[in-house]
């Protein structure tokens, strides 16, 4: 058996993502960061060189004025994906996309072509849409229901894994001698009739070296994570403290083996911002710093509203009592974290400014400290199982920096990160099986069940 290695992603968000609304005055980012190629090839090709596993892009569709400054402006995960598959070679793709406004056919095309373009890197963060408001940019009035958001998720997986397995190995002959392209015997229609999509198939397109791309899933409800344990090769989440981290892993893999599934097989990678400094005192005087500088407190007040449909908390009183009733306007938005706020605020007696306060300490990192320190943490949650790998947001040009020459080297003298890519493709970095294509078994069975 191969012993588990860390995993190791790299989230770009630019200018800055959640919470990081003065980013973009780093004089070291581009004020354009998130619109511009050459910012995100150097970064990537950073990562790269550090043996990075992946490069993981999240998206929506759906701004306000208030929206951070790199979901305000930022290329599509698809088409950006495409243009990094050309100028590297090893770190795998991985593009968020929703079930809940793309068509599956359409979508399972655009992914096969990114994984045949790239060599067998792509991987697809399933999503179901956070943003209600996203609805009124496709001709809907409202966002789906949970039932239906995570229903058309489920459906929409075997759909999409169907359309991937419509050639056999062998089924493009391609041979000038015998003049035959195409054996016919080894295309296979999908003639899928579900609950939410009518997909005829087959797709236009063959598989890739990794058979298909990878299936990233984040959402963190009861049927989110169902559905990570159901269809996912890997999860992004968060998580606050060790122990939060190894209770979500446990779940998550719990869930996995019950459905009769190899938890190995699943790799779980929250998100961290990570501060590395000359020694503790330093790397805590660094996070302090930018928590500082990054967001104020009316920003992070305004942004306080995304988990509950970006409703405006701005119009009460920030020292009354939570206005617990808020949490109606979450219920087809981000409800699972928007109820776990609005529990802490009644549990805790907080005023709305409370509230927003303790929204904005709950940023800092468990991973602060000099370069040592930081290793010595990350070995103990992945010794500890609270995750496989790390999501590491980019931040600070400098920090992720430090991240890449100073804590990447000690955790591969410790033998926890290669020092070399293991394969080409992202399945083969991952650890993580060829899919079969024979297709029309398994993920039939599962849409008839
Ligand atoms: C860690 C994490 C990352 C997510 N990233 C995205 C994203 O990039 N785009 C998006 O539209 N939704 C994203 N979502 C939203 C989920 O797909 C889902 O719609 C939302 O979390 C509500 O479902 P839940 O209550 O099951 O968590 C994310 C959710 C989590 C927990």
């Amino acid at each position: 058996m191969t012993k588990r290695q860390l995993k190791l992603g790299l989230v770009p968000t630019g200018v800055g993502g959640p919470g990081e609304y003065n980013r973009w005055l780093d004089p070291e980012i581009p004020v354009d960061a998130s619109v511009n190629i050459d910012w995100y090839i150097d970064i990537v090709k950073q990562a790269e060189a550090a043996k990075f596993d992946l490069v993981f892009i999240v998206d929506s569709q759906f701004i306000t004025p208030d929206s951070p400054p790199h979901y305000l402006n930022r290329l599509e995960p698809l088409t950006l994906l495409s243009a990094l598959a050309v100028v590297t070679k090893n770190i795998g793709l991985i593009g968020t996309a929703t079930t809940s406004y793309n068509d599956p056919y359409n979508l399972a095309r655009r992914l096969a072509s990114l994984d045949l373009i790239s060599h067998g890197r792509a991987g697809w963060n399933v999503v179901t849409s956070g943003d209600a408001g996203t609805a009124r940019n496709y001709g809907k009035d409202e966002h789906y229901d949970y039932d239906t958001r995570y229903g058309r998720a489920h459906e929409y997986l075997d759909v999409a894994r169907g359309l991937w397995r419509s050639y056999e190995d062998g089924a493009l002959v391609r041979d000038r001698e015998t003049g035959v392209f195409l054996d016919p015997t080894k295309l296979h229609a999908l003639n899928h009739k579900g609950r939410f999509f009518s997909v005829e198939g087959p797709l236009n397109i063959q598989r890739s070296p990794q058979g298909e791309p990878v299936i990233f899933q984040a959402g963190d409800s009861d049927q989110g994570r169902d559905l990570g344990a159901a269809i996912a090769d890997g999860i992004f989440t968060h998580a606050k403290s060790i122990e939060q981290g190894q209770a979500f892993y446990s779940d998550l893999k719990g869930r996995a083996a019950r459905l009769g599934r190899d938890p190995d097989q699943i790799v779980i990678l929250p998100g961290f911002t990570v501060y590395v400094g000359d020694n503790d005192l330093d790397a805590r005087e660094i996070e302090r710093h930018y928590r500082l500088q990054d967001h104020s407190f009316e920003q992070s007040l305004a942004e306080f509203g995304r988990a509950f449909g970006w409703h405006d908390f701005r119009q009460y009183d920030l020292d009354a009592p939570f206005p617990v009733a808020a949490l109606e306007h979450a219920k087809n938005s981000f409800f699972t974290q928007a109820k776990r706020i609005t529990d802490l605020a009644v549990e805790r007696g907080f005023s709305l400014r409370q509230a927003v306060d303790h929204a904005r300490t709950l940023r800092t990192s468990p991973f602060v400290g000099s370069a040592e320190t930081v290793a010595n943490e990350i070995g103990r949650w992945f010794e500890g199982r609270a995750l496989d790998g790390l999501n590491i947001h980019a931040g600070h040009p400098s920090q992720f920096r430090r991240f890449t020459q100073e804590v990447v080297p000690l955790l591969q003298e410790r033998g926890l990160f290669r020092t070399d890519y293991e394969a080409t493709t992202l399945r083969g970095n991952l650890g993580l099986t060829i899919p079969t294509n024979v297709r029309g078994v398994e993920p039939r069975e599962r849409v008839a069940a």
